[in-house]
């Protein structure tokens, strides 16, 4: 793996809506969303039991670079789950095509451990295609073990949903 050292790590704004929607529409093997679940995001509610977070991944442009030639910030990856009392699910993360095999979605999902870990979460979960091998690699090189199978649980093509689950406590 080619590391990034040039990568950070922050919460995700209502500003990054349209990047986030723009990388999500990359990539056919993640989940995709219209524009309003997005919205939600950012809107509390106070009746929900769970609550959505979201992070992104950026460049991080030359801070010595000259006066007028700094750059703005380019996304590379966004990656967003549900914490629910004590249990957090993953629901999407992806990284621009450029950016892959860099250990981008690799420090996504550390910066989710650590979240979780001061959130008091005993465990992580997720689903993925049966045929994603690239994020079933990278969710298995992070701790995630498989628990279980759901049967034709995707449609488009139609496809298993293998479940996995990272314990934290
Ligand atoms: C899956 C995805 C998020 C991985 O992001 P990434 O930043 O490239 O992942 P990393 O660089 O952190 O890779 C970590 C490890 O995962 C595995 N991996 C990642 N991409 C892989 C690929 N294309 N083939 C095989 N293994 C892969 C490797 O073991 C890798 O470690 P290595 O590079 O040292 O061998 C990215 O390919 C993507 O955005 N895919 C489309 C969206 C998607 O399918 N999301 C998952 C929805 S459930």
């Amino acid at each position: 793996m080619r590391r990034n050292p040039n990568v950070r790590i922050r919460r995700a704004a209502p500003a990054d809506i349209l990047g986030i929607m723009s990388l999500e529409r990359q990539a056919a093997s993640g989940a995709h969303w219209p524009r309003q679940e997005y919205d939600r995001l950012f809107l509390s509610d106070p009746g929900s039991l769970s609550e959505r977070r979201a992070w992104i991944a950026e460049d991080d442009p030359d801070p010595l670079a000259e006066e007028g030639k700094q750059q703005q910030p380019k996304l590379l990856a966004f990656l967003i789950a549900r914490v629910t009392n004590d249990e957090c699910e993953l629901e999407n993360v992806v990284v621009d095509v450029n950016a892959r095999r860099k250990g981008v979605a690799t420090l996504l999902l550390a910066q989710l451990l650590h979240h979780s870990q001061e959130f008091h979460v005993s465990s992580i979960f997720l689903e993925v295609r049966e045929s994603n091998h690239a994020a079933r690699r990278l969710y298995e090189k992070s701790g995630f073990e498989i628990v279980g199978l759901r049967k034709n649980y995707y449609s488009q093509p139609r496809e298993n949903a293998v479940l996995y689950r990272r314990n934290l406590c």
